[in-house]
């Protein structure tokens, strides 16, 4: 494979596109705001210096990297010489099956077409499609250059080849794979979300502060980041989407999401993208502020 497209210039969307320039892949990044491809462009200009400012990666690589990305507000043009396509769209069914349709008719034949979905079926993805066994899950995780998992994830129709095709690229990124099979939230979230689940309804409870929630979690179990503070850099509208889908999914009462979270999502509390969540953000601070709804 040599030319990878990705749909979507968000956060995964740059992330994603970053890595496969950097590994020497071109790529065609598409979105379809232009302001927001030049957005993507100029956070990957800036992900990568800090790699250049640590030594992993030389100047002359980050400009080779920049020079092989190529933009598109198309997806007929975007995909019509790719090997491989990524999506990486905003995390709502009905768009990602429109996209898919697109694909499908203007991607070359033997073309496989990659979601980078968090929780929608790839099964249901796949079959609007002409071409479902070439149809995958690639999961990667935030932030997609720091982060090690590829989740890969086989539809019911995914071919063994091209299931094998897709561990050795993310092999070939530096990224290590670990293939699942397509049931609700995958493995990945399916684990996540229920410990995020648990961690705002002990708030809820009035168990613990966020504070002692998230220390109890990062300094117990050596996680990077407490789970709430955890959620609020997911999205607290992501998290909540990704429990109704296995809620739904699963029929079973454990997954259904807290009303604390149903609550804040509704008051657009949505987190570091919002500016409050469980946390307050203001741009240019590291310091975590735990917001002053939760302050006893
Ligand atoms: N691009 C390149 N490098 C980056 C980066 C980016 N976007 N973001 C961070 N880095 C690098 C930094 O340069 C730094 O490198 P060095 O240590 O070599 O100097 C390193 O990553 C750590 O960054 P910081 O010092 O800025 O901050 P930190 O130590 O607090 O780490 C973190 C930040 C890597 C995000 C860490 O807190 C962490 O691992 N958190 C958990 C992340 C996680 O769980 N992600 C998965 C979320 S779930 C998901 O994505 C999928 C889903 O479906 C919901």
């Amino acid at each position: 494979m040599k030319n990878i497209c990705v749909i979507g210039a968000g956060t995964m969307g740059n992330g994603i596109a970053h890595v496969f320039a950097q590994t020497g892949f071109s790529v065609t990044l598409v979105d379809v705001s232009q302001e927001q491809l030049d957005r993507a462009l100029a956070t990957i200009s800036k992900n990568l210096d800090r790699q250049v400012a640590k030594g992993s990666l030389t100047p002359e690589v980050k400009e080779k990297a920049l020079a092989g990305i190529v933009t598109h507000t198309s997806i007929a043009a975007g995909v019509q010489n790719a090997d491989l396509v990524v999506e990486a769209a905003t995390e709502n069914v009905d768009l990602k099956l429109t996209i898919f349709r697109q694909i499908d008719e203007h991607a070359p034949a033997a073309c496989i077409l990659a979601s980078n979905t968090s929780s929608i079926s790839i099964t249901r993805i796949a079959s609007v499609t002409k071409r479902p066994e070439h149809v995958i899950g690639m999961h990667f995780m935030n932030p997609v250059p720091v982060m090690k998992l590829v989740e890969i994830i086989n539809g019911y129709a995914t071919s063994a080849q091209v299931s094998a095709a897709i561990v050795e690229l993310s092999r070939q990124l530096g990224k290590v794979p670990c293939v699942v099979n397509d049931y609700p939230g995958f493995i990945a979230n399916r684990i996540l979300m229920p410990m995020i689940n648990e961690a705002i309804y002990s708030l809820y409870e009035g168990v613990a502060g966020v504070e002692e929630i998230d220390t109890v979690m990062k300094l117990g179990m050596a996680h990077p980041m407490g789970p709430l503070q955890l959620a609020d850099f997911i999205g607290l509208d992501v998290c909540l989407s990704i429990l109704n889908v296995l809620h739904d999914g699963f029929g079973n009462p454990k997954y259904a999401p807290c009303p604390l979270l149903v609550n804040m999502v509704t008051a657009k509390k949505l987190g570091v993208k919002s500016g409050e969540g469980f946390y307050t953000y203001t741009p240019g601070s590291k310091d975590l502020v735990v917001s002053p709804r939760f302050l006893k």
